[in-house]
């Protein structure tokens, strides 16, 4: 029986970067992974393949709507679907083939296979045994669905059959604007299918920055996404060529069919464990179906750990990275620590959104008082000059202290604009350390500089 220090079990980005960090801290450490290929579901079928698409038919809106207005003429490109798959699949390729090297780089041994643990401190991987000093757990999350509508990845698809379809759909419905929804809906409407989201909620992407998701669901629509709000999907149906699906307007009134070639399903993602035994081995879970843990991710079970998208918190694959991070510090008998008040979240839609802390609404719930500083892309030179004029930054800095507490972006290169503000949060920083730190000129982050002046004295290019 092969000895470990630690196993981790699931090679998604909350697993195998905790392998990583184990190995690195002088653990002697496995990973075990069922797929074919490392890196979850993240690499293979998430957030690395949808990024593919995005950027592919982003090209495609481009070439459509902006290269004559820049004097580019000619014909559009057409789309060759099977070739934007096999980009698609070159990339996930490159990527966990990355993920696969970093393994032997590091000595980690990958055990081929789904694990089980048959009690604490063993793993167990088809007829073979393995112990383990400590075990992580870190399978991740499965889609999940709502009562009437069944998953079949044919008609009726999660963002996994959504990334394989035999062809381009005339018509897809979308069931949840969150982020999913929206990211593979634009994917579909660049590629000149006939879209329709349909939320439950009154706004897209719920929880988020109000005057955000006010702005973003206007500049989707402007580019042809249709969007239904305040509608409860009760039902979707796959016939022989089509789907239906059936949604209750929320204000009442008759309900309503739409009829469509293709439909996702985007309505949240839920822990997953099967397989492991968890119920035999007594572990405790959360009432929300994921496995308990306390602040050092121990479970109630003895060298038993669990990271990332199965336990609380929200299911980004960085906040697993960041566990999986800490878990192996804690492991190796140091300090592990995430700060949770600090993780951004992205949308990747163009243009891109991006919220990381607190919003405006929450802390006025909270008693805080909030100084807003707020800069439209307009004024952004950079922006203007590539057709991304729209959206704005918006810094939420405490009135009394001046404190950055949160920021909510949405523009060019939101995703990677965010990470100032993450930095400047976690240094304690005040929206003015940020207004007096020289931005190059011409960079869309002179529009997060512009929001910290306007929680002072004023921005100037607006
Ligand atoms: P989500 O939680 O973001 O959105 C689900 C949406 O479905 C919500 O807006 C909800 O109100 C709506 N909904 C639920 N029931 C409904 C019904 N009966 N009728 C109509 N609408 C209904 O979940 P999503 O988009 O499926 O994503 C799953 C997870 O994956 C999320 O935790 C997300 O953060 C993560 N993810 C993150 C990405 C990123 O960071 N860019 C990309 C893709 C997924």
């Amino acid at each position: 029986m092969a000895n470990y220090d630690v196993i981790i079990i699931g090679a998604g980005p909350g697993g195998y970067v905790s392998a990583i960090r184990c190995a690195q801290l002088g653990l002697k450490t496995a990973i075990v992974e069922g797929r074919e290929t490392l890196g979850g579901t993240c690499l293979n079928v998430g957030c690395i393949p949808s990024k593919a698409m995005l950027h592919a038919t982003h090209m495609l809106h481009e070439a459509e709507h902006n290269f004559a207005d820049m004097g580019l003429k000619g014909k559009s490109p057409s789309v060759d679907w099977k070739q934007m798959l096999a980009y698609k699949d070159d990339v996930v390729g490159q990527n966990t083939g990355g993920i696969e090297f970093l393994m032997k780089k590091n000595k980690i041994d990958w055990i081929k296979g789904w694990a089980s643990i048959p009690e604490a401190g063993k793993v167990k991987v088809g007829d073979d045994t393995y112990e383990a000093k400590n075990i992580v757990i870190a399978t991740g999350s499965e889609a999940a669905t709502i009562p009437g509508v069944e998953i079949d990845e044919d008609r009726i698809v999660s963002s996994t059959g959504a990334l394989e379809l035999g062809k381009v759909p005339k018509k897809m419905v979308v069931i949840g604007a969150g982020v999913i929804g929206l990211e593979l809906g634009s994917v579909y409407q660049r590629l000149g299918t006939e879209v329709t989201v349909v939320e439950y909620m009154d706004a897209v992407c719920p929880g988020m920055d109000a005057d955000v998701q006010r702005t973003l669901q206007r500049i989707l629509e402007k580019q042809g996404l249709n969007i239904v709000t305040g509608a409860a999907v009760k039902s979707a149906e796959a016939l022989k060529s089509k789907a239906k699906v059936t949604y209750a307007p929320k204000k009442g009134g008759d309900d309503v069919t739409l009829e469509a070639d293709i439909v996702l399903v985007a309505t949240g993602r839920k822990p997953f464990a099967d397989g492991l035994g968890l119920d035999a081995l007594g572990v405790k879970m959360t009432e929300r179906g994921q496995i308990a843990t306390d602040k050092t991710w121990a479970t109630n079970v003895k060298g038993l750990y669990a990271i990332g998208d199965v336990i609380e918190g929200p299911m980004l694959a960085h906040k697993a990275e960041d566990e999986g991070m800490a878990v192996a510090e804690v492991l190796a008998g140091k300090h592990g620590h995430v700060n949770y008040g600090v993780i951004p979240g992205v949308v990747y839609t163009t243009p891109e959104v991006a919220t990381v802390g607190q919003t405006e609404a929450a802390l006025k719930e909270q008693g805080i008082k909030p100084n807003v500083g707020k800069f439209m892309f307009m004024g952004n030179a950079r922006a203007k000059a590539v057709h991304q004029g729209e959206g704005f930054v918006k810094i939420i800095a405490d009135a009394e202290t001046d404190r950055i507490l949160g920021a909510a972006i949405i523009g060019p290169a939101a995703g990677d604009l965010i990470h100032e503000l993450c930095v400047a949060m976690e240094f304690g920083a005040s929206a003015q350390d940020v207004a007096l730190t020289c931005h190059a000129h011409p960079t869309y982050s002179e529009a997060v500089r512009e929001a910290a002046l306007a929680c002072g004295d004023g921005a100037i290019h607006s």
